[in-house]
């Protein structure tokens, strides 16, 4: 029934959470099959932002829970044996899907506010071939969580944001390092082991999934699992902090080199989840485009260095708190160029929401994506929208001191999403943005918040017509 869910959003009309009776232990699944009729009907439909541009924005907003970090935490209470609560749990998509897919193994999922509790005692190693895993990235995490449990697991390919290649072959050979087999079955892995011992893995390529994922292998594996040439994102640090509570013994986390000391048991806890600093950015940079003074709330400032150094580069003023950051608009701004790289560098998942607030810097920038060469594809739409900027093989360049028009575009990934919503508020005139499921995997409430800060936009369901101009576009 989680797939219902899917395609809706529920923050604006419809949330989940808000309807929960506080205190409620109902399960996930079950409170929602009240609603089903009414989420049915909704799944139909298909929604457009509609955006007022111009309007310069002011005041404070508040950033939530780090979704990049909730979509491992979920899969991770998998290997507890007594229930784990997740505070400050984001109200996306991928979150629903998640905690659907762990009631699909026999977990208890419910919500109480912004918290998420997961009692894994009676989960079983079922199969999970096809269906919700595939519409999302992060179901990857469900390898490593249950093959650290349950010493085998069939999941379905990941799904997710279609930006290029995307493989997982270094998941694939943390795993087989710790003695799993490893084959494909009809668009699923089978793991398999007959038990996990500790490895030395060096990673080709630093990635957050691979390193994330074996971790989560690793912490019941026997004797010590090192990790090399690890990704150092700070939601992997998060991931290492909830395992730690639950039992885990992990040291190295945040660095280049992980070691895992593997335990036969983990135990429920309570965790917190980090801020989501790709959300936090995603403001600043609307900001810097399109407010006078805005506060950002609920920031670490550290996870975001790479990008206040961007924008003070370009002229934006930046006063910075313990956990908020404070930007001032500005007409005139330099341009600058960007370079996406592993964290501390300036993240991938920025480039596209930055580009579109190059269109007003004065200047030639050029954008390089170094992680995911072809995450370009909201460059067509603000072309339409008047900006002028070409893609050469990984890189974007863009002729600034464009004014941006409203137009009719559609996101085709998260943060092409978020890169035309900001386009849309800094443009004159009105931006029709369709491609919300899109949006909705990853931002909460983002109308909502954007609207305390005096943004004009409304969701609309699309007519008969319009929906069939998109499906022949
Ligand atoms: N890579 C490989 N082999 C692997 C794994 C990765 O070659 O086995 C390559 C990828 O193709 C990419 C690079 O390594 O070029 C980095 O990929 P990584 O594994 O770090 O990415 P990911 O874990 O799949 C996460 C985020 C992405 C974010 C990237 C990079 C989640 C669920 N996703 O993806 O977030 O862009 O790290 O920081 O955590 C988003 O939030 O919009 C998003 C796409």
């Amino acid at each position: 029934m989680w797939d219902n869910l899917s395609n809706t959003k529920a923050t604006s009309a419809f949330d989940w959470k808000e309807h929960l009776p506080v205190g409620s232990d109902q399960g996930v699944c079950a409170f929602l099959k009240e609603r089903d009729s009414a989420l049915l009907e909704r799944k139909e439909k298909m929604e457009k932002l509609v955006i007022q541009g111009g309007n310069r924005l002011n005041g404070s907003i508040r950033v939530s829970g780090a979704k990049n970090s909730a979509v491992a935490l979920i899969p991770a209470t998998i290997l507890a044996e007594s229930p784990v609560t997740i505070g400050g749990i984001p109200t996306i998509s991928d979150v629903r899907m998640l905690g659907g897919l762990l009631e699909d193994i026999g977990g208890i999922v419910s919500i109480r506010k912004d918290k998420m509790i997961v009692d894994p005692a009676r989960m079983m190693d079922m199969p999970l071939p096809n269906g919700k895993v595939k519409k999302l990235r992060a179901s990857y995490y469900l390898m490593g969580a249950m093959l650290g449990r349950f010493k085998q697991a069939v999941i379905g390919l990941p799904g997710g944001c279609h930006l290029g290649p995307r493989p997982i072959d270094q998941h694939m050979k943390g795993f087989e390092a710790l003695g799993a087999q490893v084959t494909y079955e009809q668009g699923a892995i089978s793991l398999r082991a007959e038990e996990l011992k500790g490895a030395r893995i060096y990673l080709d390529v630093v990635s957050v999934g691979a390193t994330i994922n074996i971790m989560l292998a690793a912490v019941r594996a026997k004797g010590q699992t090192v990790i090399e040439n690890a990704a150092k994102e700070p939601e992997i640090i998060d991931v290492a902090t909830l395992l730690t509570s639950m039992g885990a013994k992990i040291k190295g986390a945040g660095t280049d080199v992980i070691r895992i000391d593997g335990v036969d048991r983990l135990n429920g806890c309570y965790h917190s989840i980090i801020p989501d600093r790709i959300e936090a950015g995603t403001f600043m940079i609307l900001a810097a485009a399109a407010g006078e003074k805005v506060t950002v709330e609920n920031v670490i400032p550290q996870h975001l260095e790479s990008v206040i150094a961007k924008l003070r580069e370009m002229g934006v003023r930046i006063d910075s708190h313990d956990d908020s950051v404070t930007i001032y608009g500005k007409q005139d701004l330099k341009m600058v160029d960007i370079k996406t790289l592993v964290y501390p560098g300036f993240p991938t998942d920025l480039q596209q929401p930055f580009t579109s607030l190059l269109t007003k810097a004065d200047g030639t920038g050029i954008v390089t994506d170094t992680i995911y060469s072809a995450r370009f594809k909201h460059v067509d739409e603000l072309r339409r929208m008047n900006a002028t900027m070409k893609i050469e093989g990984s890189t974007a360049i863009i002729s600034g001191s464009s004014s941006l028009q409203g137009a009719k575009v559609r996101a085709s990934d998260l943060r092409a999403g978020a890169a035309l919503i900001i386009a849309g508020l800094m443009a004159e005139g009105i931006t029709e943005l369709t491609g919300l499921e899109h949006v909705d995997r990853g931002y909460e409430d983002l109308e909502n918040k954007l609207r305390g800060l005096g943004a004009i936009l409304t969701r609309e369901t699309l007519t008969k017509e319009e929906m069939e101009q998109l499906r022949s576009s």
